[in-house]
């Protein structure tokens, strides 16, 4: 178990106002739980009143533009999100390549973009189901990791990998330990290989159907630095679960 585990919950495209009891609780269980990191990204519309009601845990976005500002309709600014509250960023979730088509320099340019104004950035690779079965895993998330992280080693520091296998997101199915294991590991020698000495503060989090009865073993294996949680962290009660297990 990492010596104070992250646990960020995505909310992905849920939640209106009702919602902010369960970051209050979630707030309230985090008091007690001082031994783990509590970060939650909630919409762009809930950020500055999740900053307002939950004051102990961190509170990010889930994307950014990569512009400063301009003639971009519907986009948010790195800025605009550090002004509504927010102290991170996710950046390059597989659901955003996918359906928005974002491509490695993209995600770096929006992270170097969330970096200039202050904020921390959570990059997220992974491989597909097809990439993993043809023995192509390790490949896919080295390539992504080349071209999405940040390139100054003074980046470092404010940067957290989020190793989320696609087919794992939203399906119930996990790797298994040992697979986890070994991509943590090898992402941690690229990190080295991008960051030098500066590539041992970058946290590593496993993403992918973490639940409450299965988050004490994965957050046991060694190089898995937290989790980074979609459904299971839409209730107070499985976030707390998940928690939970992590302290
Ligand atoms: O960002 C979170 C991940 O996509 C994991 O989602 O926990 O629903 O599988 P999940």
């Amino acid at each position: 178990m990492a010596e104070r585990p992250y646990i960020v919950g995505n909310w992905k495209m849920h939640g209106t106002r009702a919602m902010l009891s369960e970051a209050r609780a979630i707030d309230r269980a985090a008091e007690r739980l001082m031994k783990v990191e509590v970060a939650i990204a909630p919409p762009f519309t809930l950020i500055h009143a999740t900053r307002k009601e939950a004051a102990l845990i961190g509170v990010g976005a889930q994307d950014c533009h990569a512009a400063e500002g301009g003639a971009h309709t519907g986009d948010i600014s790195a800025a605009m999100l550090k002004d509504a509250g927010a102290g991170f960023v996710i950046i390059g979730h597989s659901e955003r390549r996918a359906d928005h088509d974002e491509k490695d320099s993209d995600v770096r340019a929006k992270a170097e973009a969330a970096l200039a104004v202050g904020l921390s950035v959570i990059v997220c690779v992974g491989e597909t189901e097809a990439e993993r079965d043809a023995g192509k895993a390790v490949r896919v998330v080295a390539k992504q990791l080349d071209g999405s992280l940040p390139q100054a080693d003074s980046a470092a520091e404010k940067v957290t990998v989020a190793y989320e296998p696609v087919w794992a997101i939203g399906t119930g199915r996990t790797p298994t330990l040992d697979d986890i294991e070994a991509m943590h590991r090898a992402i941690r020698e690229r990190l080295h290989e991008i960051y030098g000495d500066a590539a041992e503060s970058v946290r590593i989090l496993y993403g992918g159907s973490v639940k409450p009865d299965n988050a004490a073993e994965i957050l046991n294996i060694a190089e898995v630095g937290g989790a980074l949680v979609g459904g299971a962290s839409l209730t107070a009660e499985s976030f707390v679960g998940i928690m939970t297990a992590a302290a």
